[in-house]
């Protein structure tokens, strides 16, 4: 079964659409289960996305939100992902309030695990709504192509793992691959089509070559239910 993808003709649609749909979807959660969770990843492309859904209508006192993955370094950091959702995002303060940091004071993320680990442990998995980017070499969330810890991270019977990717100017913590294919509904978010062309490659290419896409190795456990928003 192949990827369910959702083309827009503008990136205001791509964000105003997916939005729309993530809103749906945590609104539904709460009327379930009487909470929700969000995952969201950081990079140039959600901005506008977490405009339109600030401006949504979600209950976000009922909502914990975190990051898929984080750069190491302080929240208040130009590269910090938790600044740009709470900068764009995170106006409400109920929204604020349920936010949880995927940093905190240790020098390194392999020192601040531990704290993490237990941080995040008031998040209830699966994770109802989780958000992936995809980078322009095929990484998502901080599972990239070659890393040191990659498989670590791959395997990991932990929430998040630590990771130094072979080349960026952070070392990296990371929701692991098991913790990221659990969630309930996975959504890539994409654009460009140099982005597109690449996750078709990804997706296609024989088994042998999954480890030089790690997108690959997160779609090929929920391909049947994730969905890809794009536009060129
Ligand atoms: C990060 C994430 C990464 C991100 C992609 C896309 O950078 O924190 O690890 O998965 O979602 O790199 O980033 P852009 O949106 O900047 O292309």
């Amino acid at each position: 079964m192949s990827l369910q993808w959702h083309e827009f003709a503008s990136k205001d649609e791509l964000d105003l659409n997916l939005a729309h749909y993530i809103a749906a979807q945590l609104q539904q959660a709460i009327a379930e289960r009487g909470t929700a969770s969000l995952a969201v990843s950081g990079g140039r492309t959600p901005a506008g996305m977490f405009k339109a859904l600030r401006a949504s209508d979600v209950e976000w006192s009922k909502v914990y939100i975190t990051l898929v993955d984080e750069r190491w370094v302080p929240n208040d950091h130009a590269d910090s992902n938790e600044r740009l959702t709470r900068e764009n995002l995170l106006q409400d303060g109920a929204a604020a309030a349920n936010f949880i940091s995927m940093v905190n004071d240790a020098a390194t993320p392999h020192a601040g695990l531990a704290g993490i680990e237990a941080r995040l442990s008031v998040i209830k998995t699966p994770i109802d709504i989780l958000i992936l980017g995809m980078g322009d070499d095929g990484h998502t969330a901080s599972l990239f192509p070659n890393a040191v810890e990659l498989e670590q991270a791959c395997a990991s019977t932990q929430l998040v793992a630590a990771v130094t990717p072979p080349v960026a100017p952070h070392q990296r913590i990371t929701l692991t691959l098991p913790t990221i294919v659990q969630a309930r509904n996975v959504l890539v978010h994409i654009t460009g089509t140099g982005k597109k062309e690449l996750l078709n490659t990804a997706m296609q290419e024989q088994k042998a070559i999954t480890e030089l896409y790690p997108i690959r190795r997160v779609l090929d456990q929920v391909k049947s239910t994730a969905q890809v928003y794009w536009t060129a």
